[in-house]
């Protein structure tokens, strides 16, 4: 509107001054020709006034015509020209000025042109900046929270939003104290605003999953020229890390505890021998059989404990081959018949076909074997153990089941941890170190299989393994 405002001013004014000389004109020549005298009546020079009079308005309106066409063509670029800055200066980059053929009009709109390129490539690389910047506090994987020097939240990331239940459009604007943080984490933040100084701290929260260990870091933002702009908290998630400490202690706690026992037992009955129980051969002999059965359950302890270090190493791998399962489940009871015949149990195997898979031999045989060891062990004599196997297009499934003491319902789950010993008295009777299970579920992890158990306390357990037909990654020639 303004730009049209513009143009019609300079077109009006040049306008009234053309119809200002264009009656001038006619006045003077009237006067001349004497033609605005009423007493002459000359009809010539009547024609001819009137005549005079057409041309002046011709000439007239044709000069209005041609002023006003060389005036809109002087304004327009002005006008365009102004528009176009005009929409720079609200943020428009994207608009572009023509180029004038007026000399300086031209080079004025060259120049807004480049001013709006630069214009345009700098919105450009912030916002690329602002995607980065986006995208870098999106993918941190820890929870980040700003706030304002008023403590009030600027920004916070996915992270944080679900960590402490809250969203963006609930918390920016509100204070610190009003998104639920746990207490020491608002400590500590009123600690970073007292002392311009980063803090660190270990907190602890408690979850409906169980306990969620972190380390909050707050730290305040100084801006360049030195201002102080707020703080930078960041939540880094530790449970995994507090999770895998205790279960270090616990296992060298275990071990400790299982080693000791042993060894007190040999310590104990050694001094005793030497004490003066030497000279006594029948309790010599007591004596030394308790050792030895004593250091037999070391030596198995080390070796099993071994055994599970070297599944876990990193280097650990399987010797993969073509195995009929059904021809291991064979060869695995015949190596247990000693102890099935101990307790005067049977084995039925029922009907199977071929289950021909991709696994190690050798491993898929200690696997059963620790299983069948198991199942004899924690059963009545005269029981039978029952194993079965299918397979479908995927998986070979294969089933031990004994009718003996069965496990506990809570149990159940435990047993496949080291060291756990569902029943403490007859297990550790049995002399086993509690960590069978924990390697069979290793080992079938390794071949991408797994294991569980159904049980029934007093009737008898199943334990089923699972694993799949073809190992991944591995081909056989
Ligand atoms: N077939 C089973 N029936 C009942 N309880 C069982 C059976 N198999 C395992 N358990 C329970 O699970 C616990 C863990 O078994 P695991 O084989 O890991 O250890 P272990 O037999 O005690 O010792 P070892 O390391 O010598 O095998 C056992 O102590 C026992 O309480
Ligand atoms: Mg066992």
């Amino acid at each position: 509107m303004k730009k049209e405002g513009h143009s019609s001013r300079i077109l009006l004014t040049t306008s009234i001054i053309l119809v200002v000389f264009s009656i001038i004109l006619w006045i003077v020549i009237s006067q001349f020709f004497n033609v605005v005298d009423a007493n002459v009546e000359s009809s010539l020079e009547n024609k001819f006034s009137l005549y005079l009079s057409a041309m002046i308005g011709l000439f007239l309106i044709l000069s209005l015509f041609t002023v006003s066409r060389v005036i809109y063509h002087f304004t327009k670029p002005v006008d365009e020209l102004t528009l176009v800055a005009r929409k720079l200066a609200s943020g428009d980059y994207k608009a572009r000025a023509s180029v004038s053929e007026f000399k300086d009009l031209g080079s004025l709109a060259v120049s807004i042109n480049q001013i709006a390129r630069n214009g345009q490539e700098t919105q450009i690389v912030r916002s690329m900046e602002k995607e980065r910047l986006k995208t870098l506090i999106e993918s941190i994987g820890s929870s980040l929270l700003m706030l304002g020097r008023g403590g009030t939240v600027n920004l916070m990331n996915g992270v944080f939003a679900q960590t402490f239940h809250t969203s963006s459009s609930d918390a920016i604007g509100k204070s610190y104290k009003e998104i639920g943080l746990p207490l020491a984490a608002e400590q500590l933040i009123e600690q970073v605003f007292l002392s311009e100084q980063v803090h660190e701290q270990q907190i602890r929260m408690q979850q409906e999953y169980g306990p969620l260990d972190l380390t909050v870091y707050g730290a305040p933002v100084i801006g360049r020229h030195g201002n102080w702009l707020g703080i930078i908290v960041v939540f880094h998630d530790i449970s995994k890390i507090i999770k895998l400490e205790e279960v270090r202690k616990d296992f060298v706690a275990n071990v400790s505890h299982e080693l000791r026992t042993p060894v007190t037992s040999i310590k104990g009955f050694a001094e005793t021998l030497l004490d003066g129980a030497l000279s006594d051969p029948d309790i010599s002999r007591d004596f030394i059989t308790i050792i030895e059965k004593e250091s037999g359950r070391l030596h198995s302890l080390v070796t099993d404990l071994l055994e599970l270090s070297g599944i876990e190493q990193h280097g650990f791998t399987l010797n993969i081959s073509e195995v009929n399962a059904a021809t291991t489940i064979q060869e695995a009871t015949q190596l247990v018949s000693g102890k099935l015949a101990e307790k005067q149990m049977t084995i039925e195997i029922e009907e199977m076909s071929d289950l021909v898979m991709e696994a190690d031999s050798g491993r898929l045989m200690q696997v059963l074997v620790n299983l069948l060891i198991n199942a004899i062990t924690y059963s009545k004599q005269g029981t039978t153990i029952r194993i079965s196997g299918r397979k479908d297009d995927h998986s070979v499934l294969i089933s031990i089941a004994d009718e003996g003491i069965g496990i506990e319902k809570e149990k159940l789950q435990r047993v496949f941890e080291r060291f756990y010993r569902a029943d403490l008295a007859r297990s550790r009777d049995s002399g086993g170190t509690g960590l069978g299970l924990a390697i069979v579920k290793h080992l079938l992890e390794a071949h991408h299989g797994s294991i569980w158990v159904e049980s029934e306390l007093g009737e008898g357990s199943v334990f089923f393994i699972k694993l799949p037909i073809h190992q991944p990654s591995h081909s056989i020639e």
